[in-house]
């Protein structure tokens, strides 16, 4: 029941599951319906939780600067645990007194972000060059989905720069451990998206035996990750390396935990990088005022420090100040991630309190019940972004073709107006590493392939939706390009 001053209701059609249907169907239109119904707030019942979504821009400040009365930690150490099997990490359960939300400040920002960026940049290297993931060759097009493509290179390199590589294994001599290394690698990118199918459903709650496959696939990736395999790799990122130490000291976690800790990681690091890469390459492939931009900029940065792309030389490095000095890059991933991107921000109230809104209206909001801001919202308004579901590769560039942050709604500046890394203290800590990870993914392939679309006028993948809430969306299909080593 409503009670005076709190926001509206929408109960929906179906006890308990409510608005679930209608909202997991097209949650965009679902929730922009409510708001022509109800305004800036409402409330909604979600299997059984009312949820309070919060949709006028100019109010986000009032959750996400994190009051005393909401609460993040409990929504998101409880879906961890739902997904990932591990004992809680929250240190109130008791199993651990680690601050993991320091650890992955100061593991994946600062001081540890160059070293990050430049083993990825090698690892990028050797998975395009010389491994075998790709056949590259100057005269043969290569044809592949550029869906698999980006799993494929980026996956390899990722989990190469996270978990580093079994000792020994580029050494001459350990070439049949070469291969091993390459089959567990791809071993895991198999386990990976097998488990990452069955990832939204085990947030929703349902239990992970019911799924068979995605559950062997979660075990197997564990197996690898735990620690008696890992301190058989080198070149471990200090992400894991600090992790390991932290389970090893802190914790009370069986050694079956402290892996799937681990799992938790690669899937943190893995999911949502992948789809953007995806949507990054395919639009920046799709444009080619996009694709000419892009790759004036990466010649200028090279020419800039007397480098040319080689297979057979030595290869390319981008530091951080280059890698941050590319503005064309940015807004080419900005705005895949703007049309691709779908998370939900939430919150809980730990108390009874009364939420402010900017229009000055309040709101009363229970213990226990659950705030949400859903961005696409923002990304999709056609106030803020003309022609919302056009991608204009300089979006996000200004008229000196440097970063654009001014963007207005009713006239008025938007502090909120591009939100796929989240909000406030939830706000992706790996944010930097993976905005920097694509972009030297693209400029190397810019730099070493000539790429195009087999299909130059081929439409645009929709959105896997089934997968709203969690970040970045995929396409519902693949799409096919070709690939060949520019002519030296
Ligand atoms: C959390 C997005 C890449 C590590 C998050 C959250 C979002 C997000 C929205 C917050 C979820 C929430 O509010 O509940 C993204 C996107 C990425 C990306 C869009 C790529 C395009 C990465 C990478 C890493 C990473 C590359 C690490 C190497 C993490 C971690 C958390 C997190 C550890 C949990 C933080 C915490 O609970 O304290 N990410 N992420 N992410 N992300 Fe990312």
């Amino acid at each position: 029941m409503m009670y005076p001053g709190e926001p509206p209701v929408e109960n929906g059609l179906i006890p308990y599951l409510g608005c679930a249907l209608q909202f997991g169907a097209n949650p965009l239109e679902f929730l922009r319906s409510q708001q022509r119904k109800h305004g800036h707030i409402f409330t909604c019942k979600i299997a059984g939780q009312y949820v309070h979504f919060l949709c006028d821009p100019f109010s986000y400040h009032s959750v996400i600067r994190q009051g005393r009365h909401l609460d993040w930690t409990k929504f998101h150490f409880a879906a961890s645990v739902k997904a990932f099997g591990h004992e809680s990490m929250d240190p109130s359960d008791g199993y651990t007194t680690e601050n993991l939300h320091q650890t992955f400040l100061k593991t994946l920002q600062g001081e540890a972000l160059p070293s990050l960026i430049e083993t990825m940049m090698e690892n990028l290297q050797s998975v395009m060059l010389q491994s075998s993931t790709l056949s590259v060759s100057s005269t043969e097009w290569e044809t592949d989905g550029i869906f698999a493509f980006c799993y494929k290179v980026m996956f390899e390199s990722g989990y190469l720069t996270l978990f580093g590589k079994e000792l020994g294994a580029h050494e001459d001599k350990g070439l049949a451990r070469q291969e091993a290394q390459k089959a567990l690698v791809l071993n895991a990118l198999e386990n990976f998206k097998e488990f990452d199918k069955i990832f939204p459903a085990l947030v929703a709650g349902l239990p992970i035996h019911v799924f068979k496959s995605g559950h062997s696939a979660r075990e197997n990736l564990a197996k690898t990750l735990l620690h008696e395999n890992l301190s058989k790799r080198k070149n471990i990122s200090d992400l894991i390396s600090l992790r390991m130490l932290l389970n090893d000291t802190l914790s009370t976690f069986n050694d079956l935990s402290k892996a799937r800790t681990h799992v938790a990681l690669l899937w943190a690091s893995q999911a949502n990088t992948l789809p953007a890469a995806f949507w990054t390459l395919f639009y920046t492939i799709r444009s080619p005022e996009a694709l000419r931009a892009a790759t004036e900029e990466v010649n200028r940065i090279l020419d800039s420090t007397g480098q040319r792309a080689n297979p057979n030389g030595p290869h390319l490095t981008l530091t951080r100040e280059q890698l941050d000095n590319m503005p064309v890059l940015d807004s080419i991933i900005k705005e895949a991630m703007r049309l691709s991107s779908a998370s939900l921000n939430i919150r809980v109230a730990k108390q009874d309190f009364l939420l402010h809104l900017d229009n000055k209206e309040s709101y009363h909001i229970r213990r226990d019940d659950v705030i949400a801001l859903y961005p696409q919202l923002l990304h999709f308004d056609p106030e803020i972004y003309e022609d919302p579901l056009t991608y204009k590769y300089d979006r996000y560039l200004d008229e000196n073709r440097q970063e654009k942050t001014a963007f207005y709604k009713n006239g008025r500046k938007l502090r909120y107006y591009y939100m796929p890394f989240g909000s406030g203290v939830t706000k992706c800590p790996g944010r930097f590493f993976a905005v920097h990870e694509i972009k030297q993914f693209l400029s190397l392939l810019l730099s070493y392939f000539e790429m195009e679309l087999l299909d130059s006028d081929v439409k645009v993948p929709p959105l896997d939706q089934s997968r709203t809430g969690l970040g970045i969306l995929q396409p519902t299909y693949d799409v096919n390009f070709r690939y060949r080593l520019k002519a030296q």
